[in-house]
């Protein structure tokens, strides 16, 4: 890195640290993680009008939309290309009747339409990006009825500064463009963009390379979901109402139907996670206040999934309004604590047991997790309400517990 750009990227952490520490977000969007469904995986280059608005029925039926799951996220590939205006136009075999068309379908169920693009010439699917666009194409997105815009990396140089520079210029035009879009920054944690996102704009930001539908797969780049859960420690201090980490797409009910989420190195595959696995995946996003983006097949959900993805408790625990992230409090012979504080004085704890095998667990409420005035204790996934002075219990492996401490 030239000494310039050096110093830059030194100046934009500094002063993009103090403005993601500071508390007051910038604007009402996303004061708590944003929650809904996205394209990729399921569809990738397949995605269509028909398919979305099959997605908006199904979310508004089968009581997603109500349990507070708001936006669909078009990702990849629905790019037609850039008319003799410079306007971009959407796949027209795919999206026949247009965008608008699709915004004024989704919002009439009641739901919210996102979109995607790239801070380059090219998406990393190679369709057209928004680069030296930003502004027209922010306005486009407006005039459709967008509400959500997911911006990629990929095609883009790999510095800071550029990167900043042009998450920057994007989320100016999303501004500028009059109508709130939630904005969500995908350079995939490798610029620490926790430091700057929100500076530039961001109201999410990923913090890894995609999730595959994978427990764990020892590798750095196919990353598995314990992979992505231990990126995430040290960083929970950076998100807050109007600020989150992303650590990427839920993996929960799709059983190894996705395309690159099912693709590891060497051409090895993935075939899917359990129910254990996905249930305790979806109990971690919650107690670390991600954002809750699932990417399943919707028109073939078993009960399974649908308990967990519209489980009341730990949806109140993600959605909590103090929007703290849970943090490790214990680790140790494969068990792994989390501690929550909640907005009005309860506090979630979840166990989580990484290890192949069943494993007991006892802890002191005082001693080890902290907590000493008289509580009430709700196991979350028994649905059951107790006092103790200490919390037991067995783990199936990959399975988790989660408690909400309420003072009495
Ligand atoms: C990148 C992103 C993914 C997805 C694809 C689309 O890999 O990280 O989430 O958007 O591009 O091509």
């Amino acid at each position: 890195m030239k000494l310039q750009s050096f110093l830059l990227a030194a100046a934009l952490s500094v002063s993009a640290f103090l403005v993601q520490s500071k508390d007051a977000p910038a604007d009402s969007l996303a004061l708590t993680p944003p929650m809904g469904w996205n394209s990729w995986n399921l569809f990738e280059d397949r995605v269509s009008e028909d398919l979305i608005k099959g997605v908006a029925d199904a979310m508004a039926a089968n009581g997603m939309r109500d349990a507070g799951y708001q936006y669909i996220i078009i990702d990849d590939y629905w790019v037609g290309g850039r008319d003799s205006h410079n306007r971009l136009f959407p796949d027209p075999k795919r999206f026949p009747s247009g965008i608008k068309h699709l915004a004024d379908y989704v919002h009439g169920k009641g739901l919210k339409l996102g979109i995607y693009s790239d801070a380059a010439e090219l998406t990393c699917g190679g369709v057209t990006g928004s680069l030296n666009f930003e502004e027209l194409d922010a306005q486009t997105f407006a005039e459709w009825g967008i509400d959500y815009l997911k911006y990629d990396y990929c095609n883009a140089p790999d510095d800071v500064t550029t990167a900043f520079t042009r998450y920057k210029k994007m989320g100016d035009a999303l501004k500028k463009s009059g109508r709130p879009i939630v904005y969500a920054i995908c350079e995939w944690g490798q610029r620490k963009p926790w430091l700057w996102a929100k500076a530039a704009g961001g109201h999410l930001w990923r913090t890894t390379f995609d999730s595959r539908d994978v427990w764990q797969s020892n590798h750095s780049w196919f990353m598995g979901i314990m992979e992505i859960l231990d990126l995430q420690e040290g960083i929970g201090r950076y998100n807050g109402p109007g600020g989150w980490n992303d650590p990427d797409l839920l993996m929960v009910g799709l059983y190894g139907k996705g395309k690159s989420s099912s693709m590891g190195p060497d051409g090895k595959k993935y075939s899917g996670c359990n129910d254990t696995e996905y249930r305790t995946s979806f109990a971690l996003w919650s107690i670390l206040s991600a954002p809750i983006i699932v990417n399943l097949d919707l028109s073939n959900m078993n009960e399974a999934t649908k308990n967990i993805l519209l489980n009341k408790d730990l949806i109140a625990i993600n959605q909590d309004k103090l929007g703290r992230s849970g943090e490790v409090i214990l680790k140790k012979d494969g068990l792994q604590v989390f501690r929550k504080e909640l907005s009005n004085g309860n506090v979630a704890i979840l166990i989580l047991n990484r290890s192949e095998k069943a494993k007991e667990f006892s802890y002191s409420t005082a001693k080890e997790l902290n907590l000493y005035a008289p509580y009430s204790i709700k196991d979350v996934f028994a649905g059951k309400e107790f006092k103790a002075k200490e919390l037991k219990g067995k783990l199936e492996a990959h399975g988790c517990k989660v408690y909400v401490f309420s003072k009495k």
